[in-house]
């Protein structure tokens, strides 16, 4: 399965994905969580990653490309990938086809998560992620066992940079006008599969399986 998840900043893609690649068994690549690490890393990337991603703008394409195409010939992507957060304009959605098409290795589907702005804030205003391995949580609609623990590692989780109220809104608006249109794009090559990302994490996925295997068998 060669897959794009697309949708709003805090549709749950990210949530989705984890789910979605363990099903598939595919990689999950989020182009936020390697530029996160980066930044972690304190890596030439991440300190350029960082001074877009907390005005809520994107990275430019030109290193994000090169980036994606880069993963994409490590090994573990041979039976498929799941891509979350990339492509992220039209011209992102050109290049990747045209990485794909020179391997041969066209994608199956394009999953859309649609989500109210009013959900989509309170979902990032709340979220809080592990700084050691990266699981996501809620402050009230996921929370962890203890409050600023992470289950999984028991290290500390934190408020991302960019779920500030006032980063949030930039990037709804840099959704809206440069991502939604990839969604177009998609539709027309009779890859797109729109779904609500609204109810709980556990219904959505079992939502996203079923359109993705009538989808695609
Ligand atoms: P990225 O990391 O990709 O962020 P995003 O797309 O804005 O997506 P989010 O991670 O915010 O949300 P999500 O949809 O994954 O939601 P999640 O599952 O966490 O990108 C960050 C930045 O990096 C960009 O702004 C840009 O600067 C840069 N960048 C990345 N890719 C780029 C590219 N291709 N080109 C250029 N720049 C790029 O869920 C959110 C919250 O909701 C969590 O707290 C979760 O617990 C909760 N939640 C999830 N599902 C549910 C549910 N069903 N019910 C209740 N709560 C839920």
């Amino acid at each position: 399965m060669r897959l794009v998840l697309v949708g709003p900043p805090g549709a749950g893609k990210g949530t989705q994905a984890v789910h979605l690649a363990q099903h598939f068994a595919i990689p999950h690549i989020s182009t936020g969580d390697i530029f996160r690490s980066n930044i972690k890393g304190e890596t030439e990337l991440g300190l350029l990653a960082k001074s877009y991603m907390d005005k809520g703008e994107l990275v430019p394409d030109s290193v994000t490309n090169d980036m994606v195409a880069d993963r994409l010939t490590h090994p573990d992507t041979a039976n498929g990938f799941l891509l979350d957060g990339y492509p992220r304009n039209v011209d992102q959605a050109k290049f990747l086809d045209g990485v794909l098409a020179s391997r041969n290795i066209p994608l199956d589907a394009v999953l859309e998560f649609q989500l109210d702005n009013s959900e989509i804030v309170k979902r990032l205003s709340g979220r809080r992620v592990c700084k050691n391995c990266g699981a996501t949580f809620h402050i009230t609609l996921d929370k962890p066992k203890r409050d600023g623990i992470c289950d999984k590692c028991q290290s500390e989780l934190y408020q991302r940079e960019d779920d500030k109220e006032e980063v949030i809104k930039r990037r709804l608006e840099v959704y809206a006008e440069q991502t939604a249109p990839i969604v177009s794009f998609y539709r027309e090559e009779g890859l797109l599969i729109s779904m609500s990302a609204e109810g709980e994490v556990e219904e959505i996925t079992q939502r996203a399986i079923s359109a993705l295997k009538t989808a695609v068998s």
